[in-house]
């Protein structure tokens, strides 16, 4: 071991310093020459003890400045890698805040819950409240207390889901009437919008299952009148200023008189359309004044009271108001579709 030696390790160890480029050959380096038990500087120190006396005095001093030096060398290197590996991470994080978001969707409503949620909402405004009925019905509720008796043709089973010999899946939200009224005496004010299912195949114009809304009013001096006036005004906020409603004769074994609910074609403002079929007016549902008859099953007072009632196929209103003209769109849950709500 010589002073000419630790010349020579000074030399190789500045030219290792050359090759580093990242902290791992930093490491490399400082243990090649510093490392505690194999470190080359720290093995030619502890030989020190070997040299002549003479020699020993400047060998370690030298020793000492050339470890000096590379551990300040070092130290010196890493901090300007470090901040090199800052700089390279930060751009490789960095964010673009001007970019545009990703768009997240909420979801829409649905346009029989938009129209459901419409018609509850105007009726609300009118002073009703909203009544809910089983899907699951018996014959007494579906027909029978709504004087429809056995034998009827609208009984059939070519109609009618029947489960078992007892219950069916009503036809009509009219069972609400009568169970409202068995449960409340008047003033009764009410609407039930709900499913209701019928053995149809479906097409474009046909379900086994679609939606309707029941309204019905009993209380004392309840008129024709206030039947039609109820309508127009709801099918006004609904469909706009200009609507007009048609009453029709009609029948329905619950109501006397009855009629069918028509509006003015609101496509073609009753010029002739596809829509109205060139009539110039599109029917909406059912309507009249409560059968008498009905209030022998629930205890009403015929002679006091007095009331009507309306049914309209929710799917129908909505059909209309959005211009669909194919029922299965509105169960496929097309996404297409349904994004445009
Ligand atoms: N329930 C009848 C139907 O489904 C509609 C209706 C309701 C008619 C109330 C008159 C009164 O066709």
């Amino acid at each position: 071991m010589s002073l000419e030696s630790l010349r020579v390790l000074g030399e190789q160890f500045d030219q290792d310093k050359l090759s580093i480029t990242e902290p791992a050959d930093l490491e490399e380096v400082r243990i090649r020459y510093l490392s505690r038990k194999s470190g080359r500087l720290t093995q030619a120190l502890q030989a020190l003890t070997r040299l002549p006396k003479e020699d020993r005095r400047e060998f370690g001093r030298l020793g000492n400045i050339l470890k000096q030096r590379m551990e300040s060398e070092l130290a010196e290197l890493e901090a300007s890698l470090g901040s090199v590996a800052q700089a390279r991470r930060l751009e490789a994080e960095a964010l673009d805040v001007t970019l545009p978001g990703f768009r997240t969707s909420l979801g829409h409503r649905h346009p029989l819950t938009l129209v459901r949620e419409d018609m509850e909402r105007i009726f609300i405004a009118m002073g009703y409240s909203v009544e809910d009925g089983p899907e699951v019905e018996t014959p007494y509720y579906n027909f029978e207390a709504l004087n429809i008796p056995e034998g009827h043709p609208a009984r059939n089973a070519s109609d009618t889901f029947y489960i078992g010999g007892e219950l069916l899946l009503r036809t009509h939200t009219s069972p609400v009437q009568v169970r409202t009224m068995e449960r409340q005496s008047p003033p009764v004010r009410i609407v039930c919008p709900g499913r209701v299912f019928r053995r149809d195949d479906l097409d474009a114009t046909h379900s086994p299952m679609f939606h309707q809304f029941e309204g019905l009013v009993v209380d004392e001096g309840v008129t024709f009148g206030d039947l039609k006036g109820t309508l127009e005004l709801f099918h006004r906020e609904f469909f706009g200023e200009g609507t007009r409603t048609r009453f029709r004769p009609s029948y329905f074994p619950f109501t006397e008189p009855s009629a069918e609910v028509d509006i003015s074609c609101i496509f073609c403002h009753q010029k002739g359309c596809r829509v109205c079929k060139q009539t110039g007016w599109i029917e909406l549902g059912g309507s009249g004044m409560v059968n008498p008859a009905l209030y022998g099953f629930v205890g009403y007072d015929p002679e006091r009271y007095s009331g009507f009632a309306f049914g309209g196929g929710i799917d129908r209103y909505a059909m209309v108001k959005y211009q669909i003209n194919d029922i299965p769109m509105l169960f496929q849950n097309d996404f297409r579709f349904l994004e445009q709500f």
